[in-house]
């Protein structure tokens, strides 16, 4: 089989996370690996009954082939939103709905990738964008992360002296570090950007779920060209598959062919249910259940760490979203971490995958916090605690 395989193959990686998301199946680990929402929050009832509701009015006209687009009033519903929320004026035709925003990702790679184009990532990245783009084997150019967003000096250099195709960010509690760019960073992002011939991808899955400080505007309320991703994936369900790109006219009639190539549309009976639930529900009220539940569990998770792990350790404290990333000291390996703390039955993801190149001996880690509760936040950082004494103890 071996040659049989297309030369993209070599350059992608089994998803990591879904590798350890094996071993913390059993029922007596507790797992801080996943990227899950908490399940306890899907409006199961609400969309049973918008499904109920879909399905009796139209259900000859739902369960058809629709158009690649994407359902129109949803369309619209989400163009509004953009004014709302951030003051965007965004045409419904800017829009168009994605199997998730993952598929998102790829299409944009189909678009705009060559082998061998430059893409800019932020370090640590977010895994699934490492994976969708190197489909397309790209030469990835990370860029780290400072505490108030990406190094803007070093994003400089790298468009300088790279010629870069593309750059991808999560401005808003990124995935996997937790980190908000700061309003400031945002600015000098889109002013780094006016200068160079580059495609920005601001990738927003999270955005919604802010549990302190004021909602910051999106690079592209300071410079237009900037292609948005979006989700309902985090804030209704993300077994529904309901995602979209916003970008401008040129750009979206390359993405609808792309996206015609690849499915013919998204799931048009999810994107119906979406819809009914939107227009029968308050999703603002449904956001804040989910933003004080998180916001809790977040408080919580950083007060047992505070308390119970090596002074050494240092961790982020992320303004919204589900992850806290976490720098064990230098010489450290997370890894070997991660060994001790599956045999304690509590799982973590190791910073090594979030790595494009130097994914050796890293002294980093995430911790979701959305999808476990208090108890098991207490116990798993208690044991997650012994485990980095004993391995701080070792390497000493
Ligand atoms: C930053 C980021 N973007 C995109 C996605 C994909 O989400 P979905 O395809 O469910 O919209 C995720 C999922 O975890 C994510 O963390």
């Amino acid at each position: 089989m071996k040659n049989t395989f297309a030369d993209r193959m070599k350059n992608t990686r089994k998803s990591f996370i879904r590798e350890i998301l094996k071993v913390t199946q059993q029922p007596e680990v507790i797992s801080f690996a996943g990227g899950l929402p908490n399940p306890g929050f899907f409006p199961v009832e609400e969309i049973a009954s918008a499904s109920k509701k879909v399905l009796e009015n139209d259900g000859r006209n739902v369960l058809q082939y629709s158009t690649s687009e994407g359902y129109l009033p949803l369309r619209e519903f989400i163009a509004e939103r953009y004014l709302i929320k951030s003051g965007l004026k965004i045409e419904p035709d800017e829009i168009l709905i994605t199997n998730g925003s993952q598929q998102g990702i790829d299409l944009i790679g189909k678009v705009f990738l060559n082998k061998g184009d430059r893409v800019i990532i932020e370090r640590p990245g977010y895994l699934g964008a490492i994976q969708a783009f190197s489909i397309f084997e790209p030469n990835f150019r990370p860029v780290p992360l400072l505490d108030d967003g990406i190094d803007t000096d070093l994003l400089d250099k790298a468009l300088r002296e790279d010629n870069a195709k593309l750059l991808y960010t999560i401005p808003n509690f990124q995935n996997p570090s937790g980190i908000t760019y700061s309003g400031q960073k945002r600015k000098d992002v889109a002013n780094i950007l006016e200068k160079h011939n580059v495609i920005c991808v601001e990738d927003n899955a999270y955005g919604e779920l802010r549990f302190t400080g004021e909602d910051l505007p999106s690079i592209r309320n300071y410079l237009d060209n900037i292609i948005l991703l979006g989700s309902f994936s985090k804030i209704i369900s993300p077994g529904l598959r309901i995602g979209w790109i916003c970008a401008g006219k040129e750009i979206m009639e390359k993405l609808i062919v792309v996206k015609q190539a690849a499915d013919l549309h998204s799931n048009y009976l999810s994107q119906r249910i979406v819809n009914q639930y939107l227009m029968d529900n308050d999703i603002d009220e449904h956001i804040m259940k989910i933003r004080v539940a998180y916001g809790k569990r977040r408080d919580l998770m950083i007060d047992m760490i505070a308390e119970y792990f090596p002074k050494e350790v240092r961790y982020t404290k992320p303004e919204g979203g589900m992850f806290i990333w976490v720098t064990l000291p230098g010489r450290v390996s997370s890894m070997d971490l991660f060994e001790l703390a599956v045999k304690e039955n509590v799982a973590f993801v190791p910073g090594n995958p979030f790595y494009v190149y130097d994914s050796s001996r890293i002294n980093t880690l995430r911790l979701n916090f959305s999808n476990s509760d208090e108890e098991q936040i207490e116990e798993g950082i208690k044991r997650l605690a012994r485990c980095s004494e004993r391995l701080l103890e070792n390497v000493n």
